[in-house]
């Protein structure tokens, strides 16, 4: 069932509408329990529930009778049960009780929530709006390659637009400033020249970047490797960076966010990789936290909040050919160029 713009969105309209064809991912499986699970998508609240460990249904977070939020009920009886007046609503959000009006046969048939188009892939629910994605969800190999292992990060709230935090994970420019804590060098600033294929999903692109490389998690030891950085992007906000050692070792850090409302995001981030299998997950986890902590402070600081699309609005370096096609991709969805996203 398609869901409406909210009328207490501070979304742009035409901003709300292009976004809500897409894909997103809300929450991973692993946050579910037998607990009802509120999350939020483009000012829309949402309601997780599992009337059964094998089945997961998605609502908006508004009981049709009165408007209480779901998410505060709890579930029994394979129901959801809303907190207000005890209404009990089925995984199809039938609703099946109205204990107020027992033992008078209140018409259920005609009260029920309004469900959501959800899947899940790569251990994440994804949720699309308006009930018709434009495009398909990103492909990520190495989920599906048995020669990598895969670590989740916990996911982290940013008080910083989708738009920012997208064209952060895919700057190339900062990465000798804001990394040199962790991976960045920051004896050699330069960035060789490099060409965006576009894709049907969004662009493709590879350099080299001189990095300082961790070797072991456990140790201080590292050293400067020039690695092949692959970068694959899916709009509107998937990205992929595969970081490729002369040894033949390989990291690949896969973003995505939920966009909750037009400046804040959700962010999910997996590494995989294919060495150090027996490294323990924390310490990997500890390190991904670590470059996040780099980037956070400034994205979220980014005057203006929200993306511009025009190219009027920020000067640009030749480094940033990237970020120029990002913006313009959105305008091609259907955005204005004064618009920001
Ligand atoms: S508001 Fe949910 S039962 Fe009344
Ligand atoms: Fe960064």
């Amino acid at each position: 069932m398609p869901v409406k713009y909210p009328s207490h969105s501070t979304y742009d309209r035409e901003v709300w509408d292009v976004l809500s064809g897409f894909w997103h991912p809300v929450a991973r499986l692993s946050d579910l329990s037998n607990e009802p699970f509120p999350v939020k998508l483009l000012d829309v609240s949402l309601v997780i529930y599992q009337t059964e460990e094998t089945s997961i249904s998605i609502a908006t977070d508004i009981c049709p009778h009165r408007g209480a939020p779901l998410s505060k009920g709890r579930i029994e009886r394979k129901r959801i049960i809303c907190p207000y007046h005890g209404l009990e609503y089925d995984k199809s959000g039938q609703c099946q009780r109205v204990p107020a009006s027992e033992p008078h046969a209140d018409n259920c048939a005609a009260i029920k929530l309004t469900m959501v188009n959800w899947c899940e892939k790569y251990g994440l629910i994804w949720v699309n709006l308006n009930g018709k994605p434009t495009k398909p969800l990103p492909k990520w190999a190495a989920f599906e390659d048995d020669n990598y292992i895969v670590v989740d990060c916990d996911s982290e709230l940013w008080n910083a637009s989708a738009g920012r935090h997208t064209e952060n994970f895919n700057d190339v420019a900062h990465l000798s400033f804001i990394h040199s804590g962790t991976f960045g060098n920051p004896n050699d600033p330069l960035i060789e020249r490099y060409k965006v294929e576009k894709t049907d999903e969004g662009f493709d692109r590879t350099f080299t970047y001189n990095e300082i490389d961790k070797i072991d998690y456990l140790s201080d030891k590292s050293e400067v490797v020039p690695k092949i950085y692959n970068y694959r992007f899916t709009y509107p906000f998937a990205s992929e960076l595969e970081m490729n050692s002369p040894d033949g070792r390989v990291m690949t850090i896969y973003d995505c966010i939920c966009p909750e409302s037009p400046t804040t995001s959700r962010i999910f981030i997996s590494l995989a990789r294919n060495y150090d299998r027996d490294t323990p997950e924390k310490e990997i986890q500890k390190w991904q936290a670590a470059v996040n902590d780099e980037d956070r402070w400034v994205v979220e600081s980014q005057l203006p909040k929200l993306l511009p699309l025009s190219p009027k609005t920020e000067k640009h370096i030749a480094a940033d050919a990237w970020s120029l096609e990002f913006r313009d991709g959105f305008v091609r969805l259907g955005i204005s160029r004064d618009n920001g996203i």
